[in-house]
């Protein structure tokens, strides 16, 4: 690989020996990968930063590069195992807790952000149009890619802190315009309208797609900040896309021809297909715990939840999770009480697929308007989900069944 004299100086140990372990690591990556050269980036997401995630094995190797470099670039941090400043409150236990704080500590001594959040895009982190940045956390990752524009491979949390300290990623994958094509084209007849469709149309591409890239056509009205989030979370946890394009409304898809050949067979998605997701995620009866905010909520998502909370009650557990900021924001605009009143918790940082609690709880069934949550809700925590629209979820919390 062609190295820079800075980023040679980094390999050779010039900069301290966490950057020397760095550089190495990304320029092994680079030579696997076929790179040839270095790209400077932008600003980092961190993933990885979860107790539940990275275990003793990554707290010692976060304490270990805290003793001697710092983020050379910006960096959020991704969601961890717990709440923050309520941990005691919300009921994680001590030891898992202190762990995780140790973590966090580590991690801002180097200079990350605590954004604590997989929606970095709705806190300040918002790359730019073709801007290289080296981001983790799926959900996040094809955001990136696809509704900003900006370009980012799957980062783990190694290479994410190998990026952060040396402020570089080896030059493959979805950093090169040849690699940014669509690969299959899907047809929609069923155009999504509320954020449970966009889950539902998200699930189906994923399973068809895995990690390569799809181009929807059809759309006839643009998707918000919120249909995008929902759609790429289902996308990314069904099969493993970190790019989608939305021909028509994402920034590199302005036309069929940008993104894909023409001539491409389309795959259609119609009501056929979209009753075929739902009937997977579909539950009749009680109900013990509500989810929103997988991704965590933006702001728009909180006052829909407290309009739909407003002097009610709800029967079941009701989770909103959110990051810090949000939740400061809501707190201000008085949603948070109103959510608080109706017997909901908002839960910042953290959320049930990365927490330790929940099994605790005695919980069996989950009703979410997250696709994402309802793909990973039976595996790890034996829960059966109903993936609904907001105003249904909110339903089901209050009457404590669908
Ligand atoms: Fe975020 Fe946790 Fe869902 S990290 S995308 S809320 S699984």
């Amino acid at each position: 690989m062609r190295l820079t004299q800075e980023e040679q100086d980094m390999l050779d140990g010039k900069h301290g020996e966490t950057v020397r372990k760095c550089m190495k690591v990304l320029v092994t990556l680079g030579k696997i990968n076929g790179a040839t050269h270095m790209i400077e980036i932008a600003n980092v997401h961190s993933p990885g930063v979860s107790y539940r995630v990275t275990g003793d094995a990554g707290l010692n190797y976060i304490k270990d590069a805290s003793e001697d470099a710092k983020f050379r670039i910006p960096a959020t941090l991704n969601t961890i195992g717990i709440d923050y400043e309520d941990w005691e409150t919300v009921g994680f236990p001590k030891d898992f807790s202190e762990k995780q704080l140790e973590i966090c500590d580590c991690y801002h001594k180097m200079g990350a952000y605590a954004t604590n959040t997989c929606t970095p895009y709705l806190v300040g982190n918002v790359p730019g149009f073709g801007e290289h940045v080296a981001w983790g956390e799926s959900s996040a990752i094809v955001f990136s890619n696809s509704v900003l524009g900006a370009r980012t491979n799957r980062e783990g949390g190694p290479t994410a802190l190998a990026a952060a300290v040396t402020g570089r990623v080896p030059a493959y994958g979805l950093h090169l315009d040849e690699n940014r094509k669509g690969d299959f084209l899907i047809q929609v007849e069923r155009e999504p309208r509320t954020d449970k469709d966009f889950a539902v149309l998200g699930y189906f591409a994923g399973k068809l797609v895995g990690t390569k890239t799809p181009v929807f056509t059809g759309f006839t009205k643009r998707p918000t900040l919120d249909n995008f989030k929902a759609m790429g979370a289902a996308l990314a946890s069904s099969g493993g896309a970190a790019l989608f394009h939305v021909v028509g409304f994402t920034p590199e898809a302005p036309h069929l021809g940008a993104v894909i050949d023409e001539k491409t067979e389309p795959v259609v998605f119609g009501q056929q297909e979209y009753d075929q997701v739902c009937a997977k995620f579909h539950l009749s009866g009680e109900v013990d715990f509500v989810v929103l905010g997988c991704p965590h909520t933006s702001i728009h998502e909180m006052r829909e939840a407290a309009e739909l909370l407003e002097g009610k009650k709800v029967k079941t557990g009701l989770w909103i999770c959110t990051s810090r900021q949000i939740k400061n924001l809501s707190d201000t605009m008085g949603y948070s009480k109103t959510i608080i009143d109706a017997g909901g918790e908002i839960v910042c940082d953290t959320c049930p697929v990365l927490c330790p609690t929940l099994t605790e709880r005695g919980y069996k069934t989950v009703a979410t308007n997250s696709g994402k949550m309802a793909h990973y809700a039976p595996g790890l925590w034996n829960l059966q989900p109903a993936l609904l629209d907001t105003d249904e979820c909110i339903r089901a919390a209050i009457e404590g069944k669908v």
